[in-house]
């Protein structure tokens, strides 16, 4: 099947811009298409990071994270490290989702071994008020958008370069909670205190959201990824009201490139999700594959889902793990762990991985 006669896609602009470039590994961006591959396309959700030795190298030449990801070329160089190393069908761009509250006003410290940290959350209607939002705020994400264009000449064609963004109300929940949570009791607090000020905050995070991903196509994204890490904290009723309209929102703005909505946790809302106008669904681990097939409806190509912690296993476990869940799949499936690989994952372990999909 090409690319024009896929079924779970309208993207002609787009299939005859991929058919003039050089590129000599399309396979993610066919399987993202809806188109039947030889094989399912692998990546893995923070695959930049500390699970490779030289970005652990790498780091050790910035005083902090914000330093780094701020340093394009060597955010480039850790976009590309595990092309180079695993094998990768697919680059994402090293970078963090907490750029945007940055960029809107809000600063963040990430602590070392901790995590992110916002000395000044958002409390009430002056704390909006005061946030920058749109293609003002996205201005100040320049280093982003060199980040990328680096990365895209440095690639050369080799795969596919994935963008991102945080999804509008996992971007909220930080920025009301000031910082990971177990309960997310602030944040979900104020859905229900003031739903209006949650809307306009939610609204400038898109309207940010919006301006920011379409100068990450301009600088070489071919498809965008949305994190919504904190959507299963939401009672179904809210993740409808609070967070699908803002995610149709940013589907809807940028038609140009393919487009992955990752809902962790958000089985509850599989049906909803099928309906936006976006072409991949990332499935976290707690979703059978059946059950995803059969809330879509076949309307979506699913990204996932084996738990991280498989790769703690012996490679002979990785691998009959591995093939189980392509078969659960069978087909119309980019291959991917159900969350970003964890820190300390044994390399070896993400080779197994990475390896089997390449052979199957
Ligand atoms: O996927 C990639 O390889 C690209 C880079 C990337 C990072 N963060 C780099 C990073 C991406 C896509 C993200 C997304 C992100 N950031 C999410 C959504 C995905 C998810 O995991 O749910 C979230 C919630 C964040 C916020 C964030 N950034 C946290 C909670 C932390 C601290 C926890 C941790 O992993 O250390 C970060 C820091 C961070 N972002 C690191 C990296 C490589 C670690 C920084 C270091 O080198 O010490």
């Amino acid at each position: 099947m090409t690319i024009e006669q896929s079924p779970i896609t309208n993207l002609p602009a787009f299939a005859k811009a991929m058919a003039g470039k050089q590129s000599t590994n399309h396979l993610f961006l066919r399987a993202a298409l809806g188109e039947t591959t030889e094989r399912p396309p692998v990546w893995l959700m923070r695959q930049a990071g500390r699970i490779l030795p030289q970005y652990r190298a790498l780091r050790q030449r910035f005083p902090d994270f914000k330093a780094f990801v701020k340093t394009p070329e060597a955010a480039a160089e850790a976009t590309l490290q595990p092309v180079d190393e695993l094998g990768v069908d697919a680059a994402i761009v090293f970078s963090d989702i907490l750029v945007i509250p940055e960029a809107m006003g809000l600063d963040y410290e990430m602590i070392e071994a901790k995590g992110p940290r916002f000395p000044k959350t958002i409390e009430n209607q002056q704390d909006v008020d005061r946030l920058r939002s749109g293609v003002e705020a996205a201005t100040a994400l320049q280093y982003v958008y060199d980040a990328l264009q680096i990365s895209k000449s440095a690639l050369a064609g080799r795969v596919p370069l994935i963008g991102f963004a945080g999804a509008p109300w996992t971007i909220l929940a930080y920025m009301v909670e000031g910082s990971g949570s177990k309960t997310f009791s602030k944040a979900r607090r104020l859905l229900y205190t003031n739903p209006g000020l949650s809307h306009e905050l939610l609204q400038k995070i898109t309207d940010t959201t919006i301006a920011y991903l379409r100068n990450q196509v301009a600088a070489g994204a071919d498809l965008l990824q949305l994190f919504d890490s904190w959507a299963g904290e939401l009672p179904p009723a809210h993740y409808r009201a609070f967070a699908v309209p803002y995610l149709r929102q940013i589907c809807e703005a940028l038609p140009q490139v393919p487009k992955t909505v990752f809902a962790k946790g958000a089985w509850f809302a599989l049906e909803d999700l099928a309906e936006l106008p976006c072409q991949v669904i990332g499935l976290d681990w707690n979703i059978a594959p059946a059950f995803a097939k059969e809330k879509t409806g076949g309307a979506k190509v699913l990204q996932g889902n084996l738990d991280p912690c498989t790769l703690y296993a012996d490679t002979k476990t990785i691998e009959k793990e591995t093939v189980a869940m392509l078969r659960a799949f069978g087909g119309h499936h980019i291959a991917n762990l159900g969350h970003g690989v964890y820190p300390d994952t044994p390399l070896d372990g993400v080779r197994a991985f990475v390896n089997t999909v390449k052979n199957s």
